[in-house]
């Protein structure tokens, strides 16, 4: 399998000299095509940082973020913004959704600056809103549906354009348990099916247990990282025993 992902010798320092803090240190690791991968750590171990580092909403100290093959560090602005586009889907905690657009408009968000013919955009709509189960609230507003109705709908945007990797930050954070499985079954359901690559930012075990493989922060490095052997409930477990030596306080992540 070909790598999506590769992170070499990241670094990223927030504050000036005399005030600085060191947020991510030597980060080193690879994520394959088709693989979901959780982000696990304590408050303020730097998952955020790290996330928005990829994703291109804040700029690394140095070291490299290799998307795809080119390293996205040295990009301009205008090679980045279509990067973003094409490369990456993001689903955030708080949704992100465009309260002014129905749920089909703000699924199509990321193809408005395409060339693909409206039916066939139309019936990709229908395919992944069908998959996610909200095909009977296309033409709602978001302030007409439910939380989890909502984290569908911005599920189905990052992933109608079929990128090469998937950004989710902590996207369970705002929803009840009973949203929370679904989603995270959607989301297990789109890597099993369609091969898509997720890395998803958690402080959830339960919520980390549907990943095939989590990587460990602490102190902004790499601590450790596990991969599912057998079941869902094993790995849960297998995530529990890692936070309890991870420390830095189960109860504040
Ligand atoms: N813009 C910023 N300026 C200064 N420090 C920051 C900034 N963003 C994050 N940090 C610090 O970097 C560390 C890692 O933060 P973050 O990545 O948000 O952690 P996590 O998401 O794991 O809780 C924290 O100590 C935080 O205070
Ligand atoms: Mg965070």
């Amino acid at each position: 399998m070909k790598n999506v992902l590769v992170i070499n010798n990241l670094r990223k320092v927030y504050g000036k000299k005399g005030n600085m803090y060191t947020a991510l240190n030597d980060v080193n690791f690879e994520i394959k095509e088709g693989e979901f991968v959780g982000i696990m750590g304590p408050s303020g171990a730097g998952k955020s940082t790290l996330l928005n580092v990829i994703a291109t909403i804040d700029t690394p100290t140095s070291g490299n973020i290799i998307v795809d093959g080119k390293d996205i560090v040295k990009m301009n602005e205008n090679t980045l913004s279509n990067f973003r586009r094409e490369k990456l889907g993001f689903i955030f905690q708080d949704f992100n959704l465009l309260d002014t657009l129905s749920v089909r408009e703000n699924i199509v968000l990321p193809l408005a600056l395409s060339k693909i013919k409206p039916s066939l955009i139309d019936k990709n709509v229908l395919d992944i809103a069908e998959s996610l189960g909200i095909k009977d609230i296309l033409e709602k507003y978001p302030y007409e549906i439910s939380g989890g109705q909502k984290q569908r709908t911005a599920a189905a945007r990052a992933m109608i354009n079929h990128p090469t990797l998937i950004l989710a930050d902590e996207p369970t954070g705002a929803l009840d348990s009973k949203s929370s499985t679904e989603l995270l079954q959607s989301l297990s359901d789109m890597n099993e099916s369609e091969n898509a690559t997720i890395m998803m930012v958690t402080h959830d075990a339960f919520a980390a247990s549907y990943c095939k493989r989590i990587l460990f922060i602490k102190d902004g490095s790499i601590f450790t990282e596990i991969v599912r052997g057998g079941s869902r409930k094993e790995f849960f477990q297998k995530i529990l025993d890692v936070l309890s030596t991870l420390g830095g306080g189960l109860s504040e992540m």
